[in-house]
């Protein structure tokens, strides 16, 4: 193995150790210019107590050139202090408080990894989290360094009108004269946030920006000024995401007693943007993608990820701001615990169990393959090495179901007294999950110990219900719960605490009262390895509906008739576990066609499935929203993460392609009916009744282009032609390209003409064509890496066209391996400007050690190629080098 010369050094948990100096203050200059800025932190340090008596102050930076160095005033000795682009050393700091004052010279224009200060579109911006801050000054760069800021900006006039920083203007006005470098027509602004802060939410953006202006008045009677920033002529695309401020703020006061803290609240929309916002104190910087809605370019699932993003950056400020985390291996105290609030408050402004639906998916499909492959990691890691790519599925939304469970154990208001006492006891702390779980425990006077094994051990568990159904009526639950194998993990791993939401289902629906051994009514609280439950006097005819509402974040393994099945799928009182049940059944037919097709046999038709399809379409009584999700079988990477190790692509996608037409086939008519009753042209009213008719209309139209008959895929060119709102054109072409039909060439040249000035819209085109399932489709992507609308520099181009390719199931899994060379050969290229989304594309390989044994042998010799590169940045070695694993 060649040597990683970047490789970092793993940094590990059990390390920690508080910085022997605090920063009380930090004060900034920037004078702003494109190849050439100055950049002068003046701060002022105290000896914590306890800090040993001969402590040096040691700062990091990161490719940073030192100018100048004081200490109270006076120039440093050349030998009292070490510099490099990376640390600073002063070797005899004076006793008791002092300023050092620090000059570093940056080049914004030459930042291509949109870390530290960058330009994006006609703006200066920055992006400071995880790591980005020591790009701009040296500093204790950490989130347990808490400080107010102070920080003046300077830069031309015309070039940047607008000067922004996080917390308050004090002052702004000309600059006389010219400077050393910028030459006259300067100015210059002063902020202050008086909320001391880690320097990761520090934030400046300068430049000439549109200003759309509102305001909201919080519970206790202040008005916040509310501003969003975007490049001029986007005036017109912010009112949605103005809208959803809003309520973003009203429900953080109605649901949790959590009021803003300052008197401005501001937004930035840029173009170039690695992730998709940050919440820095005041100053939140947002991807484009989530703050534009143009009524003609956004989908209604746009409007959602608008609302849904403005919302987790908005809660941030008290779960993440006000309360921060000690050290990056808590990052899951404000991620996890933010996401559960978007979702939370997501699932109050939309239908809830579709809501649900969507967020049980999106784990499913991103965070389970993450947890069972190997960069599965505990959502509170102990070691990494790179914590860029430590942001992930499993901290994010693993964390989120975590909170989540919180919740269901403790009951609605046990939680709310959880969170009060939470922040009562932290506010204006770094702090740690361990606090986090006391002020719960303690509020509540109960033990979560057992439950706080969850935080620790990586891997999904796998439950195991065994249900006996004895002659007097009663019924005798079995439990068990394992863990997935995962070659990387050994170690006996404890038992959990599993809430498992539960009822049993009468023949109409209804809720059959019952208690449990233990009282249980509603929910098995599981915390051993096995256990047993016993339930007296249940109905012959009742059905057990267990995990309501996916309660904990498992693997279920329960022996279920197709019957029962089908039964729970018309009848359940719980929605989330009637659609679960059409899952079920789906991927029951799904493996058992893939074992078919290997075997050479012929799949069996689902018939099961399609019965409770069709009574599921036919119930007037469900919202359309709620049947889109049922119709929408499980994914090809979903099957061949139930299939599991030795998948075969060719073979998944036959099963898949049978199943999906013979289900079209056999509802072709309702489907063709309820597609006609919903085509209602002119549509663009974005509201939830027409959105939902929307995704209905559309998942019958991908139904029914599955079924291969020309005259669906007809349809779906004229529609995708002929639509007024992005919705109806997306979804037809998405339907066509999945298909791999011919008919989608006339809607995309279409789509190219009308909005190739869009970059948002460019996205969509370039990912309907990156997923297009065609033998081409790897020549057409590496064409487009050519197209004028394709940047190799902005990261939502390269999420667009070669994420979208390496998560297109059939064309990435090619037989030759030419799609894992293409990603892989990407990410090299990649790497060398911007190793941050580098490593992100690579995740395109989380499951490659699944697949059979000549695709994994063409994808192990792609990773290992990458691999050799020399250069390599620590983020794409460290994912690298665990995909391969030590082997
Ligand atoms: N804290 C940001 C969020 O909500 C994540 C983020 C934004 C980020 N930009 C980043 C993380 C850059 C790492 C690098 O959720
Ligand atoms: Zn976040």
């Amino acid at each position: 193995m060649t040597t990683q010369n970047r490789r970092k050094q793993a940094i590990r948990l059990k390390d920690y150790q508080p910085t022997p100096f605090a920063i009380e203050h930090t004060d900034l200059l920037f004078e702003l210019g494109n190849e050439v800025t100055d950049v002068t932190a003046t701060l002022t340090l105290s000896k914590r107590p306890g800090a040993a008596d001969d402590a040096i102050v040691d700062f990091v930076g990161d490719g940073l050139v030192l100018q100048a160095i004081e200490i109270n005033g006076a120039a440093l000795a050349e030998t009292a202090y070490s510099a490099t682009p990376d640390k600073l050393t002063i070797h005899h700091p004076p006793a008791g408080e002092f300023t050092v004052k620090i000059v570093t010279r940056l080049n914004p224009r030459a930042n291509k990894k949109l870390m530290g200060l960058y330009r994006s579109g006609s703006a200066y911006c920055t992006q400071c989290e995880a790591e980005g801050f020591r790009r701009i000054t040296y500093f204790y760069d950490r989130p347990d360094v808490l400080s107010t800021y102070t920080v003046r900006i300077e830069a031309d006039l015309v070039e940047a009108p607008v000067l922004l920083s996080n917390g308050n203007q004090i002052e702004s006005g000309p600059l006389a004269g010219a400077d050393k470098f910028h030459g006259s027509g300067r100015h210059y602004a002063v902020w202050h946030d008086p909320f001391p802060k880690p320097s990761y939410l520090f934030a400046l953006v300068a430049g000439d920006l549109a200003c759309v202006e509102d305001s909201f008045t919080t519970q206790s009677g202040r008005k916040v000024v509310l501003r969003i920033f975007v490049e001029h002529g986007n005036e017109g695309k912010c009112d949605y995401a103005m809208d959803a401020l809003k309520r973003s703020m009203r429900w953080d006061e109605e649901r949790f007693g959590r009021e803003y803290d300052l008197d401005i609240f501001m937004i930035v929309a840029v173009s170039d943007f690695n992730m998709g916002a940050m919440e820095n104190k005041g100053l939140n910087v947002f991807n484009d993608k989530y703050v534009l809605t143009d009524p003609e370019a956004a989908t209604d699932a746009d409007y959602y990820g608008v609302e849904r993003v403005i919302a987790h950056e908005y809660f941030h400020n008290w779960t993440g701001n006000r309360i921060t985390c000690r050290d990056w291996f808590q990052l899951c105290l404000k991620e996890g615990l933010t996401v559960y609030r978007d979702q939370e408050f997501s699932a109050d402004m939309r239908s809830a169990a579709v809501q649900r639906i969507g967020d049980v998916r999106s784990l499913l499909a991103r965070q389970f393959p993450e947890d069972q492959g190997p960069l599965a990691h505990p959502v509170r890691p102990e070691v990494y090495e790179e914590i860029d790519n430590f942001y992930t599925a499993t901290v994010y939304n693993k964390g989120a179901e975590l909170v989540r469970m919180i919740d269901t154990i403790l009951g609605r208001d046990g939680f709310r007294k959880g969170m009060d006492l939470y922040f009562e006891r932290h506010d204006g702390e770094a702090t740690t999950i361990e606090a986090f779980l006391s002020s719960f425990e303690d509020a509540n006077d109960t033990d979560l110990s057992n439950f706080s094994h969850w935080y620790h051990q990586a891997g999904t568990p796998v439950v195991k219900i065994d249900e006996m159904h004895h002659e007097d009526g009663s019924r005798r639950l079995t439990i068990s719960q394992r863990f997935s194998e995962l070659p990387h993990i050994d170690g006996e791993r404890p038992a959990l605490t599993i809430p498992l939401a539960f009822g049993y289902v009468g023949p109409n629906g209804e809720d059959v009262a019952v208690v449990g051994s233990n009282g249980e009514t509603d929910m098995l609280l599981l915390s051993d390895k096995a256990q047993g439950f016993r339930f007296d006097n249940v109905p012959q005819d009742a059905r057990l509906s267990i995990n309501r509402n996916f309660s904990a974040p498992i693997v279920l393994e329960q022996k279920q008739s197709p019957e029962d099945q089908v039964f729970i799928a018309e009848r359940d009182s719980d929605p989330f576990n009637r659609w679960q049940a059409v899952q079920n059944l789906a991927m029951t037919s799904l493996k058992a066609a893939n074992t078919a097709i290997l075997t050479g046999q012929k799949p069996q038709p689902p018939l099961p499935l399609v019965a409770a399809l069709a009574s599921l379409l036919a119930n007037d009584a469900l919202d359309n929203s709620f049947k889109a999700q049922c119709v929408q079988l499980p994914q090809l990477q979903d099957v061949a993460e139930a299939v599991g190790t030795g998948f075969n692509p060719d073979a998944i996608a036959h099963a898949h392609a049978y199943i999906d037409a013979y289900v079209a086939l056999s509802l072709e008519d309702d489907l063709a009916g309820l597609y006609q009753r919903f085509v209602k042209a002119n549509d663009t009213a974005t509201d939830a009744t027409n959105a939902a008719r929307r995704a209905l209309k559309n998942a019958a139209l991908r139904l029914l282009v599955a079924t291969d008959k020309s005259e669906y895929a007809a349809l779906a060119a004229r529609q995708a032609m002929q639509a007024d709102n992005m919705t109806d054109r997306m979804a037809a072409l998405m339907a066509l390209c999945r298909q791999g039909r011919t008919e989608r060439a006339e809607p995309l040249v279409d789509m190219y003409e009308r909005f190739d000035s869009n970059g948002l819209v460019m996205d969509k085109w370039l990912t309907l064509q990156a997923m297009t399932n065609s033998d081409e489709t790897l020549s057409t992507v590496r064409a487009l890496l050519h197209d004028p609308v394709f940047s190799m520099e902005n990261p939502n181009r390269v999420r667009s066209l070669i994420g979208g390719f390496a998560s297109n199931f059939q064309q990435f899994n090619r037989v030759d391996g030419a799609g894992y060379q293409f990603l892989t050969r990407q990410v090299g290229a990649l790497d060398t400007h911007n190793p941050q989304i580098a490593a992100r594309l690579l995740e395109g390989l989380r499951s490659w050690r699944k697949l059979e044994p000549g695709r994994q042998r063409l994808a192990r010799l792609a990773l290992e190629k990458l691999r050799e590169q020399s250069g390599l940045s620590s983020n794409v070695a460290d994912i690298v080098n665990r995909l391969i694993g030590s082997d």
